[in-house]
């Protein structure tokens, strides 16, 4: 399609794990859209133009190939883009701060206002700036802010699309959303910016599932749904650690609970826990914003959530550590997993991180295996690499090991060979299941002593 046929022209900034689905689903479903996806990472942008795509997605680089080179492009040149397009979507990090007031909490917002001023000095025309990263309610304001400040006599609007994916079902989720969010400012102008938005969603998502709302009930409701889904995730969790103690099975207790319709059964496996850049960062600057306003007792019931996740990873160690009675030290331990989940080659607060760095600090001898993950685990421990094995056969992994530890929820994990595995194991040979994957009776009928969550160990000897 030549240049002047395209009806929109759409720039995103940032091109992670948001910015570059997101993106490719948008040119997918919209061939009369121009799409350019920009990122100071110029590796980055080379490997999505390429077929070797920088992040591990089901189904991500089919829809890529569908557009790229017709409405879908990937560039580092932000100025002549900026000027380009009149629907500007910021898709970059919002990590938390690690430095100064609200160190710990609050989201770093250093990359995103360094884009409102990156747009602010190259723009030429009115433009509607999108946000898509996660951020604390009423940075739009600021945003605009910084926007209006210019002499050129340009005009912006701000809306929010905050977005709701979960990485591993990204492309299913992004064709399929529960819903799309839009937010903006009820003026006449904000009101026609948050239609235009509307109206790209609307080519394949139905009316009744693109919702609006003011610009802070949009930023707001990201912050929520994520500190919800975790709050269940801790809950499952908590009752995993009772259920050990009163030999009950946390999958039996979620089931049972799961069937009243009011609960639902969604987001209820007891697990070692959360991992994800998200949930922490995002329930830890709700926190912030409570204490910011005063609400401490607010801010105390959501960061409990946080705490008991802490709490199970750190409870999960403490099973390996007491199991193999009570040293680890020079004992080799199998990772089957180092993703925070399943289908992503996501590393980022995966729980596998955590426990690595306790059982190295116990001076166990650590083999991390994954089907996807393991380039970024190396970057993440690269202060330990010389001391750990990275083994992507979970076989050669497992290999005269005296313990595995499952830790990601990957398919291939459960129809691995136990009866070949454990015979190539040290005995007594142990699993433990952070993610409830396993069959855990025929795994201690092949021989293993078998320490799931929320479940009573299967062990071969009497537990001192
Ligand atoms: N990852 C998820 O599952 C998910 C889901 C929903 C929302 N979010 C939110 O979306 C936002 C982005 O998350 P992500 O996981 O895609 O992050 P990411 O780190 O994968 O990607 C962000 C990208 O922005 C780029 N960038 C930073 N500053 C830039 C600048 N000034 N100009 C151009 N590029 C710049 C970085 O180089 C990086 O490639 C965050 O606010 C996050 O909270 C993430």
């Amino acid at each position: 399609m030549s240049e002047e046929k395209f009806t929109k022209r759409i720039l995103c900034i940032g091109a992670g794990y948001v910015g570059g689905p997101t993106m490719a689903m948008i040119a997918a479903k919209c061939p009369k859209y121009k799409v350019t996806v920009v990122d100071i990472n110029e590796d980055k942008i080379n490997a999505w133009k390429s077929d070797e795509l920088p992040i591990y997605e089901p189904g991500l680089l089919e829809v890529v190939k569908q557009a790229r080179g017709r409405n879908l492009f990937f560039s580092t040149e932000l100025e002549k883009n900026i000027k380009e397009s009149e629907i500007i979507f910021v898709s970059v990090n919002t990590p938390t701060k690690t430095f100064g007031e609200g160190a710990g909490k609050s989201a770093d917002l250093q990359y995103w206002e360094k884009c409102a001023r990156d747009i602010r000095g190259s723009a030429e025309s009115d433009k509607i700036i999108v946000e898509k990263s996660t951020l604390p309610v009423k940075t739009a304001i600021a945003m605009e802010r910084i926007l209006s400040e210019n002499d050129k006599g340009l005009h912006f609007d701000i809306v929010s699309n905050p977005e709701f994916l979960a990485e591993g079902t990204a492309i299913r989720d992004l064709e399929n959303p529960d819903r799309v969010l839009i937010g903006s400012k009820e003026t006449e102008s904000g009101l026609k910016a948050r239609e235009s938005i509307v109206e790209i969603f609307a080519n394949w998502i139905p009316r009744d599932r693109l919702i609006t709302s003011n610009l802070m009930s949009a930023e707001l409701s990201k912050l929520v749904a994520n500190s919800f889904l975790a709050q269940r995730i801790s809950s499952i969790n908590s009752i995993s650690a009772l259920c050990e103690k009163v030999d009950a099975d946390v999958s039996e207790v979620a089931f049972a609970i799961g069937k009243d319709s009011r609960i639902g059964n969604r987001f209820l496996n007891a697990s070692v826990g959360f991992g994800g850049s998200c949930f922490k960062k995002d329930i830890l600057n709700l926190v912030y914003l409570c204490e910011t306003f005063g609400l401490y007792e607010v801010a105390a019931y959501w960061e409990s959530v946080v705490k008991m996740n802490d709490y199970q990873q750190n409870r999960f160690v403490q099973t390996i550590n007491s199991a193999l009675f009570n040293t680890v030290t020079n004992k080799r331990i199998a990772l089957f997993g180092f993703a925070f989940k399943a289908n992503t080659s996501d590393t980022r607060e995966s729980p596998a991180f955590y426990v690595t760095k306790k059982l190295m600090e116990e001076k166990a001898h650590v083999v991390i295996s994954d089907p996807k993950a393991l380039k970024n685990a190396k970057m993440d421990l690269k202060g330990f690499n010389d001391l750990i094995e990275y083994e992507e056969d979970p076989y050669k992994a497992a290999h005269k090991s005296h313990a595995i530890a499952v830790l990601t929820e990957w398919d291939l994990y459960r129809e691995l060979d136990y009866e070949k595995i454990y015979k190539e194991m040290e005995k007594p040979a142990f699993i433990f299941d952070g993610r409830n994957i396993l069959d855990h009776q025929k795994l201690f009928e092949i021989g293993f002593n078998v320490y799931p969550i929320g479940k009573p160990h299967l062990i071969h000897f009497k537990e001192v």
